[in-house]
């Protein structure tokens, strides 16, 4: 039987920590990953603490936010038809008391594989994605991949037990803070390890949901204008993707003073403070309309409201954060009917993870990505539960595990300081700054 040490939730705000967890078996499309380096996201504080509003009736798994780490409260083994009992029963409610790997943004090593399991085998370079695609079902076959089937038939799985019996699960059907764990097999996209492992996996769920909200889903063209709401760590790659793409006018809102300045540094045009009438002052900045493309990365009904209203009719619309499972957006009944505004929620970068995390990787090797602005702290395995708190911290963006494995576990980040996103038509972004870097 295989073990790992694995950092754990048990759903009920207390802290995370680290136990021994002994893996299940490789069953039929699953594979072994000996892990190299997993990413801290936001989402999994829905897990680690649940809102009180999703803390409740259904007997579900742990929840999330980006599917990386969500689970529908009541999907089961015949809950396997897409989206009719999937998001809808993802509002059932949180259930706190189960012990719950955190985590689902990764890299590592295949080790072994199933039965069944075609396109990879051992010795492959992985990046373990917050989100399952089949590339078969009929969501993944009609542009939907966000809507996977395997999704909510993953959702409730559990990886292994303790040694004295308790299963353990994964946090959305992931989990990846630990040493080794088993998946299926739609969970993981082979990648050639063209950069280090911290970078690799903040592909599983930063990265690609960032640049793919911004280039899958909005399809962002050069000259256009966009509104990035929230600039954490989601958001400051949707800023860096809107350079990418050509935008010329780049709104950065967050009310954190250093994450407004980090985003100027970052290619944002402009930076607002998010507080007064947000869609007057996007307005103001684009021609009186609002914004070709309002982006929302703050995990709150305030921004979400605020992004459709600054974005300029006829424009396209990103929501991708979660305030809690159970919270409603409101917006005016005239506006969401009569403006011509497109909304498309993205989850994962929205197109298919099996293209477009080898793209993202091709991206940053280039160089034309900054992840050394974006990574602020790194952590060994043994201080994993750090990073929890760590997240409270606006001068924190993402934090990435270490794997005891990790081949040059200790690299820093590739040497892109001095590299800024360009584009042909966007005028040079401000200074380059160290991000403040800790070490734990
Ligand atoms: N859909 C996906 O694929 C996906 C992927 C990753 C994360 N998420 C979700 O996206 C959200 C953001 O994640 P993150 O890791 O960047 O979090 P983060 O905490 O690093 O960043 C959120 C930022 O929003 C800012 N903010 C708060 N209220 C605001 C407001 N009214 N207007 C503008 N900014 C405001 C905060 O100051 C913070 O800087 C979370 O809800 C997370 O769960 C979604
Ligand atoms: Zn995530
Ligand atoms: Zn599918």
């Amino acid at each position: 039987m295989t073990s790992t040490r694995a950092l754990v939730a048990r759903g009920d705000g207390s802290a995370p920590r680290l136990i021994e967890v002994e893996l299940d078996p490789v069953g039929p499309g699953e594979v072994l990953v000996e892990l190299h380096a997993s990413a801290v996201c936001r989402t999994e504080l829905l897990t680690v603490d649940p809102p009180a509003a999703d803390v409740g009736a259904s007997a579900g798994a742990n929840v999330g936010a980006d599917a990386g780490a969500s689970a529908p409260a009541n999907a089961g083994a015949e809950e396997t038809d897409g989206a009719a009992g999937g998001w809808d029963a993802a509002a059932g409610g949180a259930s706190g008391g189960r012990l719950t790997v955190l985590g689902h943004a990764a890299t590592g090593e295949v080790v072994e594989v199933g039965e069944g399991v075609g396109r990879l085998r051992p010795g492959d370079r992985v990046v373990v994605v917050g989100t399952h695609q089949c590339g078969e079902c009929f969501y993944c076959r009609n542009g939907a991949p966000g809507a996977c089937e395997k999704i909510f038939e993953h959702m409730e799985r559990r990886v292994g037990e303790t040694a004295d019996g308790e299963i353990v699960w994964g946090d959305g059907g992931i989990g990846s803070h630990a040493e080794r764990l088993v998946y299926p097999q739609s969970n993981l996209v082979r990648v050639e390890g063209a950069v280090p492992p911290e970078q690799l996996a903040l592909l599983g769920c930063g990265v690609t949901s960032g640049l793919g909200s911004v280039l899958e889903v909005a399809g962002v063209r050069p000259g256009q204008s966009v509104a990035v709401s929230g600039c954490g760590h989601l958001g400051l790659w949707m800023v860096q993707a809107a350079r990418l793409a050509g935008a010329t006018t780049v709104i950065a809102i967050d009310p954190e003073p250093w994450r407004r300045e980090r985003a100027l540094e970052l290619g944002a045009t402009h930076a607002l403070d998010g507080t007064g009438d947000v869609p007057a002052a996007v307005r103001a900045l684009t021609e009186g309309r609002g914004a070709d493309v309002g982006l929302e990365a703050a995990g709150t009904t305030l921004a979400m409201r605020q992004s459709f209203e600054a974005t300029r009719y006829g424009g396209v619309v990103v929501p991708t954060g979660l305030e809690s499972l159970a919270a409603e957006v409101t917006l005016s009944n005239l506006q969401y009917a009569l403006s011509s505004r497109t909304i498309v929620g993205s989850q994962c970068g929205g197109g298919d993870v099996r293209r477009i995390v080898p793209e993202y990787e091709q991206l940053l090797a280039r160089g034309v990505l900054r992840p050394d602005a974006i990574i602020t702290a790194r952590y060994p395995l043994d201080a994993a539960a750090d990073a929890y708190p760590a997240l409270a911290d606006p001068q924190q963006l993402t934090g990435v595990i270490l794997m005891p494995r990790a081949p040059s576990a200790a690299a820093p980040a590739t040497p892109a300081a001095a590299t800024t996103p360009t584009a042909a038509t966007t005028p040079t972004p401000t200074s380059t700054t160290a991000a403040p870097e800790e070490t734990p």
